[in-house]
């Protein structure tokens, strides 16, 4: 199983979601490959903002490995499912898509908490208070992707 974590920058929720279930799929001894984007090009090359390394530590974390990079259309045929953050990142990215089989790989990560309610990770990016918040949002979505895919 191959998942791909997409936000705006790959520097605040992406990254933090990479390394959450990253962390979570070696406790569970899955064999998976996680990875993350932006659809933003703007931060390439950077590492994650400082605020998403800190609360990532607290957490027992570290996500300094970790370079942002955007998005690309071939990602559609490396990733089994493209989890986005928020509902821009939905229509931009399955605007690059060319078929249903490469749009229905893209999906809200939160839906897995609150199904249907297409509800979105808030950009902490302006708010240094809101990243343990979006670090517990990404913990209980990705506990739940775990239940999910593992019963695929
Ligand atoms: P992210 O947050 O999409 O969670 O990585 C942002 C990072 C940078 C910007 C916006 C959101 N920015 O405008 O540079």
């Amino acid at each position: 199983m191959r998942i791909l974590m997409v936000c705006l920058g790959n520097i605040c929720r992406s990254p933090l979601a990479e390394g959450i279930l990253k962390q979570k799929i070696h406790e569970q001894g899955l064999n998976w490959t996680v990875d993350s984007a932006g659809t933003g090009f703007w931060h390439a090359g950077e590492l994650p903002d400082r605020r998403s390394i800190l609360v990532a530590r607290q957490h027992g974390i570290d996500i300094t490995d970790q370079r942002a990079r955007q998005f690309q259309p071939a990602d559609f045929d490396r990733f089994d499912h493209i989890l986005v953050m928020d509902v821009h990142n939905f229509q931009d990215v399955t605007r690059l898509a060319a078929a249903d089989t490469q749009r229905e790989k893209v999906e809200l990560i939160l839906n897995f908490l609150h199904p249907g309610d297409d509800l979105s990770v808030p950009d902490p990016y302006y708010d240094d208070n809101g990243f343990e918040e979006v670090f517990q949002m990404l913990d209980a979505a990705c506990d739940r992707f775990i239940g999910a895919a593992t019963r695929e």
